[in-house]
Formats: C-alpha cells, structure tokens, sequence
C-alpha cells in the first residue's frame, strides 16, 4: 500500500520552531511528528510514503533516511515547482499513488496527531464501496476547519464546507483520508485544494463516505493546540501503553522523559509534560504542561509551565516561564527572568523579563 503525507506550507503558525526545522520534523512528545505518521502508515501495512513538499525536500529526506532502513518502508519526495495545494500534489505524484493495483491509497495533512486507526479505516472502505474515505472529528468550533454534514448511519457524505462562515455542523475533517486510484482522473495537474475542488464533487456524486475517528485528534500546527494535543496524546498512551510513561515520587499525572535525560533532586514534574534527549533538569525545577525539546538545560529552581522550550536552549536558575512561552532553538534565559507568553526567535540571549505576550526578535 502506498501512502502521501502532504508536507508543503511554512509552518508560519508554529514559528520561531519552524525557523530551525520544516514542520514535520518539529518534535512532539520527544519524536518530530511526522514520525508519528510514518509508524502508523507501517503499522497499517504502508510499504512506499510519497513526502509532497515545496520546500527543502533535502532537510527532510536526509533526516528520513535513518527511518528508511529503521522502519523497513521507503521514503520518496515529490518536489512542487510552486505550492499545489492540497490536491495538486496527488496529481504529481499519481505514477507512484496509481501503481496498476487498483489498491486504495492513504493521503495525510503532516499536522495532525491522534491514534492513527488506519486499520479500521481500510476496513470501513472496503464496505461502503464509495470511492473516498475520510475520517472525521467533532470539535467546538468548527469554522477553522473543514466540515463534513453526513449520513450518521451509513456515512455518506452529503455536503463538504471548506472553513464554514455560518454553521453548517461541528464533524470537521480531520485531514485523513483514503482513496481509490479512480479519485486521481478528477484531479488536474495544477495549484487545487482537495477540500474546495476534489470532496465537494465526489460528494455530490455520493461517492465519498465519513467514518467517525476512534478516540482524540487535534491539529497541532500552533502552539496553544500543540500543548493541547501532548495532553491528548498523553491521556491516549496512559490507556494504551503506560509503560512509556515515567513513574516516581517526583512524577505527577502524564510525563514522557527521554533514557537520556537527567532529573536532579526534588523536581516535580508533570502533568502532560515531554522531557526530550539528552536534556538537563536541575535539582528543584518545576515542570508542568510544557515540552521540552533534546538537548535543553534547566537550572536549579526554575518553573516552566504551559510553554514549549525549543532544542538546545538553556533556563536560568530561578527563572519562571509560562503561558505560551515559546522558546526557538539555542535560546538562553538568564537566572531569576519572568517570561510571560515570550515568543523567542532561534540564537537570543533573554536578559531583562519578558511581562507580556509578545515576540522577541
Ligand atoms: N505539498 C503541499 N503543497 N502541501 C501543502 C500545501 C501545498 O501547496 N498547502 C498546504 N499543504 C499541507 C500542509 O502542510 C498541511 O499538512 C495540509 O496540507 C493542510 O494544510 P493546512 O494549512 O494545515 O490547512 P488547515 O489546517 O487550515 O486545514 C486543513 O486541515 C484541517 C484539519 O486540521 C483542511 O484539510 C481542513 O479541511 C481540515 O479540517
Ligand atoms: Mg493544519
């Protein structure tokens, strides 16, 4: 089976990560995301992803390489000339989706984390006999999303809304699909959104079937729901693996701590908190709702909470971070600093505190 993960766009809402890296390679809950993707694409019996991309396909291929041969799955680019959309890129690739087998093939937005039930989607494709699957989710406010108003019994779709302006439903795509080779004639080579142009169509031939998602998803693709979905997430491998979560007097609720990483004396760390490779925790620091990406120090006595702490970066003893604090890589806080909701591009030196929300060039 054959599989594309649509990797395009800047990843602007998750700046400054995404100056370090391209998205998909942001790490979340200690591995990049879309590793995430890849695993369970293996997992469902992918043998071939196609990485549809318009932008440094090097990065990514050279970083997935190692996964290649680790995975046992093979890992192409298909490089746009210009940003195709979410649709074009399927037309680019479509030698490689349309292999002659006629078997389905999975397309994934890089951005979204959940429990990936992949399986139980091929099986819902094999029984409505439609032409496209998608999985979808409810959620709150459906007007960023795309929404789905479907058959609840057989889960036919009857109209796809791309970002709705008045309230349609709140069953929102949740950007995975999978879809027969047949879905490809109706996508021409050109920049096209899936959403606004391919769905609405196929829908409208009463060929494209909703199957509910089994357990949480969120779009990780900003920091507010990227803190969200480690929550999520957490909650989801305390059900289905506890034992990848950390244990200890010092430990409360949901924490991932990397083999490597090093907690000093009387720490208290969690709830939903990613302690990432190789990182330094000082004896006394307090750790709540944040991640804390490979390689980062934290000094004696400092509080982090509901912030993300990018590769590399150091907080001073004493020091308190908070409230959507993100730090980029290899930024450095000096001791006693207050940050609160400091946004901090990659390479800075924070000397005076940061009192409100704001970006730090
Ligand atoms: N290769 C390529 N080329 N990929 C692209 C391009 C492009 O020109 N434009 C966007 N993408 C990728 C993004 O990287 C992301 O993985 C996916 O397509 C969706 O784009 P987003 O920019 O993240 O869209 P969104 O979050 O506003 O909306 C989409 O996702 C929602 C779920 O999170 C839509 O699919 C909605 O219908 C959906 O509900
Ligand atoms: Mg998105």
């Amino acid at each position: 089976m054959k599989a594309l993960i649509l990797v395009g766009g800047f990843g602007t809402r998750l700046r400054p990560l995404t100056l370090s890296v391209p998205k998909p390679l942001v790490d979340f809950a200690n591995k990049p995301m879309i590793l995430h993707q890849i695993e369970a694409l293996k997992a469902a019996g992918v043998t071939e992803v196609v990485l549809a991309i318009n932008y440094q396909p090097e990065v990514m291929l050279s970083f997935l390489k190692d996964f290649e041969t680790r995975l046992g799955i093979k890992i192409v680019c298909s490089q746009e000339r210009e940003p195709m959309g979410t649709a074009g890129p399927l037309a680019l690739a479509r030698e490689i989706l349309d292999d002659g087998s006629g078997e389905p093939f999975f397309v994934l937005n890089s951005d979204v984390i959940s429990e990936y039930p992949l399986t139980e989607m091929i099986e819902f494709h094999k029984t409505h006999g439609g032409e496209a699957s998608i999985m979808v989710t409810k959620v709150d406010e459906p007007s960023k999303y795309g929404v789905v108003v479907m058959d609840d019994e057989t889960g036919q779709v009857q109209r796809f809304v791309e970002k709705p302006q008045i309230f349609v439903g709140n069953k929102i795509n949740a950007g995975i699909y999978l879809l027969s080779p047949s879905t490809l004639e109706k996508i021409e080579l050109r920049p096209t959104s899936i959403e606004k142009e391919v769905f609405p169509k196929i829908a409208a031939e009463k060929k494209l079937y909703a199957m509910v998602l089994p357990g949480f998803w969120m779009d990780i693709g900003q920091p507010r729901d990227y803190i969200t979905g480690l929550r999520l997430y957490l909650d989801s491998l305390r059900r289905r693996n506890p034992g990848m979560l950390a244990t200890g007097l010092h430990v409360v609720g949901n924490v991932v701590v990397d083999e490597t990483a090093q907690i000093g004396e009387g720490c208290l760390i969690g709830p939903d908190v990613a302690i990432g490779q190789g990182c330094i925790i000082e004896s006394g620091v307090r750790l709540s709702r944040c991640t804390v990406m490979r390689g980062v120090r934290i000094k004696k006595h400092a509080c982090v909470s509901g912030s993300i702490i990018g590769w590399h970066s150091t907080i001073g003893q004493w020091a308190r971070v908070e409230n959507m604090t993100v730090l980029g890589e290899d930024v450095h806080v000096s001791d006693e600093i207050y940050s609160n909701g400091g946004v901090v591009l990659p390479h800075k030196e924070i000397k005076s505190s940061i009192l409100k929300p704001e970006i730090v060039m």
